[in-house]
């Protein structure tokens, strides 16, 4: 069972975003997988580095989307984005001087802030994105 099932409530109906939202989560699926089948440190590292940086990734399409749009809420909404990836270097941090693992509780939180952040403030360009052509 996954941690996060993908439906219609999490798309904004652009292609670019929506597909990357969707590698996100499945990556996020795909650690929660590596922790419940008791797949060992070494494979959880990994697969929380893959989606370390494909967030870094995703982050800066829509924040490069928002700046050539010129969206009007880009401060805010990039400040949110750094504020998890300082949490994100953190976690790193801590699994990587072996301080401490993927558990339960970071599963959580990385859930709760990607479907809150889907689902409330990337809803906020979709109409610019929409209107400039962005599919
Ligand atoms: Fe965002």
């Amino acid at each position: 069972m996954p941690l996060i099932t993908w439906g219609p409530k999490y798309e904004t109906g652009l292609n670019i975003i929506d597909e990357q939202h969707r590698g996100l989560v499945d990556l996020i699926n795909e650690l929660n997988e590596a922790l419940v089948e008791e797949r060992g440190k070494e494979v959880m590292d990994r697969v929380f580095d893959e989606l370390f940086n494909y967030v870094h990734v995703h982050f800066n399409d829509e924040e490069n989307l928002m700046k050539l749009h010129e969206y009007d809420d880009f401060a805010e909404h990039s400040r949110q984005h750094d504020i998890f990836t300082s949490q994100m270097d953190m976690f790193r941090e801590s699994f990587q001087d072996g301080s401490k693992v993927v558990s339960d509780e970071v599963l959580e939180f990385l859930r709760n802030w990607l479907i809150t952040h889907i689902t409330s403030t990337d809803r906020g360009y979709i109409s610019l994105f929409k209107e400039a052509g962005v599919k």
